[in-house]
């Protein structure tokens, strides 16, 4: 007997960044992202009963062994094992692909675990012959999903996600992620994601060992202050659709973000000279324009330029004056607010 689950699932771009964990991969400070559309994680799992002497586990990407993400990915299976004992009893073939190039500044980790977990939940509904109800079942997967990447805890809803304890907001949880269920205005309900190519060389140091510099970090505390601070800002500004306060919030976290990679022992920086000569001309451009664009960074020297549907056209003229040329390779990356997994088989 063999099976075989398909889920797609999108990477998400922390407007809120997660910073520092604790315990078993818990954030220090809620977090808040959007869902991207168009990057993506293919993720098919054929399971078939384990027979004496074989691999727990066999794993394609693109079609191509990848040795260091299959010992990933086992790790994970083994981590959440108690979560879908179903995984002890079988082999499991997984194929993954992405629609997005690798080190391009888009969280492949996220789109992946999410994924994954979501092929694993499947599974052992299919081996249990019962459907879990649907809240529970993506909140198991973001649980699950943690574990691999914290950040892919967010992946397994659409639009806007909050991952982390937050006063004030009795569903939310150090666990697992939840959707962001206010009112958003209509300026955010499209917000459209140009990631800008500066630099695809894989980063030097790993996100997981820049959460680790959090530990004994001078400005820890007043961090996950911000972040509490910033975040419910930001849901006043998601309902309210203010703009400039908009990217006033998400610019400082982007900033900040990488402020605390400066500020580590030892210290070190993922930026480059043109992605801060990009900062400025999105800033100048904004002042001089009024047109509503502001940018994000994740933990790398790419730029995700977030604005809403309605301004495409003049932001990719912008574009194309005056940002291509500090791109490599001119590349840029279109992409927008996603609705959130989708199962395929
Ligand atoms: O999910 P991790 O452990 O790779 O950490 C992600 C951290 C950031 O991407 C920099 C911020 C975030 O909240 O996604």
């Amino acid at each position: 007997m063999k099976n075989t689950i398909i889920w797609e699932s999108p990477s998400n771009i922390a407007l809120i960044k997660y910073w520092g964990k604790m315990g078993v991969q818990l954030p220090c400070n809620p977090s808040l992202s959007m869902s991207l559309k168009a990057s993506v994680s293919r993720f098919e799992l054929t399971y078939s009963p384990k027979k004496d002497g074989e691999k727990d586990l066999v794993y394609l990407f693109e079609g191509k062994e990848n040795k260091a993400f299959e010992e990933k990915l086992s790790r994970f299976i083994d981590s959440v094992a108690n979560d879908v004992p179903c995984v002890r009893k079988y082999q499991l073939k997984i194929s993954s692909s992405n629609t997005f190039p690798h080190s391009a500044g888009i969280a492949s980790s996220a789109s992946a675990m999410s994924a994954l977990s979501l092929c694993l939940c499947s599974m052992q509904e299919a081996i249990d012959e019962m459907e879990m109800p649907k809240d529970f079942f993506f909140k198991k997967a973001s649980e699950m999903a943690r574990l691999g990447s914290g950040s892919a805890s967010r992946s397994l809803f659409g639009q806007y996600a909050i991952w982390g304890d937050m006063e004030g907001l009795s569903n939310s949880s150090n666990y697992y992620a939840i959707p962001y269920e206010n009112t958003i205005h209509p300026t955010f309900q499209d917000l459209q994601d140009t990631i800008l190519m500066i630099d695809s060389v894989p980063k030097k140091v790993s996100s997981t060992a820049g959460h680790g510099l959090m530990k004994n970090h001078p400005y820890a505390d007043a961090r996950f202050q911000q972040a509490r601070q910033n975040i419910s800002d930001l849901m006043v500004v998601l309902e309210e659709g203010d703009f400039n306060k908009f990217a006033d919030i998400v610019e400082n976290e982007a900033l900040s973000l990488h402020g605390l990679m400066m500020s580590s022992n030892p210290s070190y920086t993922l930026l480059k000279p043109n992605t801060l000569v990009a900062i400025e001309r999105i800033k100048n451009f904004r002042e001089q324009t009024q047109t509503p664009l502001c940018f994000t960074l994740d933990a790398g020297p790419n730029i995700h330029l977030l604005y809403p549907k309605s301004k495409e056209i003049s932001i990719q003229d912008f574009i194309k004056q005056e940002l291509i040329e500090l791109l490599e390779d001119g590349k840029y990356i279109q992409d927008g607010m996603g609705n959130g997994p989708n199962r395929i088989k």
